[in-house]
């Protein structure tokens, strides 16, 4: 990128309403749900029930999911490991101003590398911010391949797919881990938000 301007000459305003004041209007404390997993995983169906059970308590939330934020936001980018880098950073950074607005922000990006999820955290800095790894083996995700995406890498008409020829670093330490062979999208979704009610 040309002209990209050094940080030294931006000066953020200091604006009257700050991001407190926002969350107090809401009555609610805002958060970032992180779900990392492979495609197929069932983030996105966890995330669907999570917000909804939010929405019906009278929060204010926002699903930030991968296949949508790279029909717009992200348009521009691939998978290979430094797009997805530049997605994971991306998406962070708005999921961070969501949540200065005071939203309840959930993301579901496959995010399959460590260091990226960790930049994720660090974006979203003192808010509450919960890494939360749904799993499926592979040999589930790719039965299950809903998009029939798993078939396609398999035959090589797609390339870097996640789980085929593409790394996914699984989380040592996530806040909360969801094993969606062994329990329902309910059960998946009860984890997330007894995290989210115990902060
Ligand atoms: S991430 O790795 O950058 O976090 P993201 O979650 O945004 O990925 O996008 C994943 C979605 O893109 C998948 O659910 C799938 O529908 C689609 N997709 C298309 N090509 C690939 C690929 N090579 N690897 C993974 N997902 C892909």
């Amino acid at each position: 990128m040309t002209n990209e301007p050094s940080t030294s000459e931006l000066h953020a305003h200091n604006f009257g309403v700050s991001p407190e004041s926002r969350a107090r209007l809401l009555r609610q404390t805002p958060a970032i749900l992180w779900f990392t997993g492979l495609s197929a995983a069932g983030k996105s169906a966890i995330a669907d029930t999570v917000e909804a059970h939010l929405h019906t308590a009278g929060r204010l939330t926002y699903i930030l999911d991968g296949d949508s934020v790279r029909l717009g936001l992200c348009k521009d980018l691939g998978f290979a490991n430094a797009d997805r880098q530049e997605n994971v950073r991306r998406v962070a950074e708005v999921a961070k101003l969501m949540a200065d607005a005071g939203i309840v922000v959930l993301v579901c990006l496959i995010s399959p590398f460590d260091r990226d999820r960790k930049l994720a955290r660090s974006i979203a800095g003192s808010h509450n911010f919960a890494e939360i790894h749904v799993h499926a083996g592979l040999t589930v995700a790719e039965a299950r391949d809903p998009k029939g995406l798993y078939r396609l890498a398999r035959r090589g008409a797609i390339r870097h797919f996640t789980g085929i020829d593409s790394p996914y670093e699984e989380p040592t330490d996530p806040d909360v881990f969801i094993d969606t062979c062994s329990k329902s999208v309910d059960e998946g979704a009860d984890l997330v938000l007894h995290w989210l009610h115990s902060r």
